[in-house]
């Protein structure tokens, strides 16, 4: 199969993660679209928000979606806002097949609990929770239009790989 294969779901679902090991299973490259805005940008995610505000940062994103889309072939980790954007979400579901990772939303608190990195994530103080919840609620209508969807909270590392693998063969 040529087509993509993208990796996309809320923060903490194990995009990247999951994103290097799919790749390395299937001999395909990974790109992970935060660390290529980053590395382009040299710095890093939340350094661009302070920097700059999350209006910029979305249009690195976009860019960078642009791009990734003329090619075949990878496996793309999207950031967990990337498809809230209708023309981002249009571009990836076009070049390839989208797996959404979901999380039930304290295990979604207990993998961001440091703070800094999440930058949409850090003005909710002690409400973080409520704002997973939130931000849930509101991305479901744009996760929901993947290909398929792996519900990341339980299952090991190897179950997940072998449970999209399973699905990709769909698809081939
Ligand atoms: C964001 C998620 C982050 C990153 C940025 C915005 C979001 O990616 O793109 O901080 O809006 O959900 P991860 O999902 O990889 O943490």
């Amino acid at each position: 199969m040529k087509d993509n294969v993208i990796l996309t779901g809320f923060m903490g679902t194990g995009k990247t993660s999951l994103g290097k090991l799919l790749a390395t299973r299937l001999g395909r490259p990974f790109v992970d679209i935060d660390k290529k805005i980053e590395d382009e940008a040299h710095m890093s995610i939340p350094k661009i928000f302070e920097k700059f505000g999350e209006a910029h940062f979305r249009e690195l994103e976009k860019a960078a979606v642009k791009e990734l889309c003329e090619k075949r072939g990878l496996v793309i980790a999207t950031g967990g806002g990337t498809i809230k954007d209708e023309e981002n979400l249009l571009l990836l579901k076009n070049s390839g097949v989208m797996i959404c990772l979901t999380t039930e939303p304290e295990e979604i608190f207990n993998r961001t609990a440091r703070r800094g990195e999440r930058p949409v994530l850090d003005g909710g103080g002690n409400e973080r929770l409520e704002t997973i919840k939130k931000l849930l609620a509101e991305r479901k209508k744009f996760y929901d239009r993947a290909d398929y969807q792996v519900d990341t909270t339980n299952w090991s590392p190897i179950q997940i790989i072998d449970d999209i693998c399973k699905h990709l063969r769909q698809f081939s």
